[in-house]
């Protein structure tokens, strides 16, 4: 029998006995029912992929439908500060959302996000950020695919370029030295807030190795990789080159025959480094050297208040106002009107809609890879 709409309860934070409830319809909806045809089905991986979001301290940031005390849809909101040149904007990274498949096409997705939109922004977020393969559903919800990412590739042929890691003491054992590598990210012209427990829960979760460079015993460079993916590093340029070179060594397979090679894939190992796009620091080092490289999306972004997000990036030059549904803005003379996912690729990039303020927006923005959602 189909359920009463007044049955289900929400959209509402999580209750504490909900908890498991959510992580169960996560686990079957984005990793059991989401495993490609053909192959064995995927673990249940939410819970340990997201302790940071799916946990008893942020039940108020993990909204929820209920019908008689099951988990029909859930969402989760990650809060978390990046630091930018122009200013630090607070983020609130959306993940996991699911309803049950016997619940689905009857709004619950729908309301739970404008939900996840309110409580957002009355916990002060700028913008809201997300990966997708479903672009379409959150466009209706006023996310636009903008931020810019570069994705850099070596492999054998080009490796070679990076400096040799000559002196450089590369290691492992990172735990110990959690403090120092905290601090060098910090020095990264975008990074994000992280306290101690917060580098290792997501070096732990987020990565599967962290090596690190020191010289002399200082800490001049880390890298966190996933796979064959550099998911985020730290340090002065030729430093961090230096090690990638070393973590390429180390990736590497030399007994790898490229006639036995599974169909499909390549024979020996593609590393890639995801970045901020950055004239400066590494990517500014690899640009200069031609390795090559595609710019992509960050992710889909929603702002959330755009009067605060300029506050906030301290673009005073600009006046935003409201002007019937959409923003007007104007700036030494000129003027234009934008709606809300136009204006996700005016301030994030990467594309340009129009030339107007070009000198300040896009305006340069990132979260690493450890971070997102
Ligand atoms: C994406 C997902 C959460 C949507 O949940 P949902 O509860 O079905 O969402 P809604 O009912 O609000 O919207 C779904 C569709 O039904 C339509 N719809 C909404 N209310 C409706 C109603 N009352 N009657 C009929 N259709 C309706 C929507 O317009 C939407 O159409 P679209 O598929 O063309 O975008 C769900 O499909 C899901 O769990 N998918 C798998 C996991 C996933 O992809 N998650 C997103 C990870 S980023």
């Amino acid at each position: 029998m189909t359920p009463q709409p007044d049955e289900i309860e929400g959209p509402r934070s999580c209750g504490p006995y909900e908890l498991a409830g959510v992580l169960d319809l996560a686990n079957l909806v984005l990793r059991t029912l989401n495993t490609p045809e053909g192959r064995p089905a995927r673990w249940p991986s939410i819970g340990f992929d997201y302790p940071h979001v799916f946990h008893p301290g942020n039940l108020e940031n993990i909204r929820v439908f209920v019908r008689r005390g099951r988990v029909v849809c859930s969402v989760g909101i990650c809060p978390g500060i990046v630091r930018t040149p122009r200013g630090d904007l607070s983020v609130g990274g959306i993940c996991a959302l699911a309803t049950h498949p016997e619940y689905r096409g009857r709004g619950l997705g729908t309301r739970i996000m404008e939900d996840a939109h309110r409580k957002m922004r009355a916990d002060g977020h700028h913008i809201g950020l997300l990966s997708t393969l479903i672009q379409d559903f959150y466009r209706k919800l006023g996310w636009e695919s903008g931020g810019r990412q570069r994705v850099f590739m070596f492999d054998r042929g080009n490796i070679g370029l990076l400096p040799e890691p000559e002196g450089l003491e590369v290691t492992e054992d990172w735990r110990p030295r959690i403090e120092e590598l905290n601090r060098l990210r910090l020095r990264e012209p975008v990074t994000s807030i992280r306290d101690s427990d917060r580098f290792r829960l997501l070096m732990e979760r987020r990565t599967n190795r962290v090596f690190v460079g020191a010289r002399e015993g200082s800490v001049v460079a880390y890298a966190g990789i996933s796979g064959a993916t550099v998911q985020e590093y730290a340090g002065a340029r030729e430093e961090v080159a230096c090690l990638l070179r070393a973590v390429f060594d180390r990736l590497d397979d030399p007994r790898v025959s490229t006639s036995q090679r599974p169909p499909g894939q390549r024979a020996t190992i593609e590393m890639r480094i995801l970045a901020p796009e950055l004239g400066e620091g590494l990517p500014g080092l690899l640009m200069e050297m031609g390795v090559p490289h595609s710019l992509g999306y960050l992710g889909m972004i929603r702002i959330l208040d755009p009067e605060r997000l300029f506050r906030a990036l301290q673009i005073r030059e600009i006046q935003i106002v409201p002007s019937d549904g959409r923003w007007r803005l104007s700036y030494r003379g000129a003027a234009c009107t934008l709606d809300e996912r136009e204006l996700v690729k005016m301030v994030f990039g990467p594309e340009r809609l129009t030339r107007f303020a070009a000198d300040l927006l896009p305006m340069l923005f990132y979260q690493w890879a450890s971070d997102r959602v």
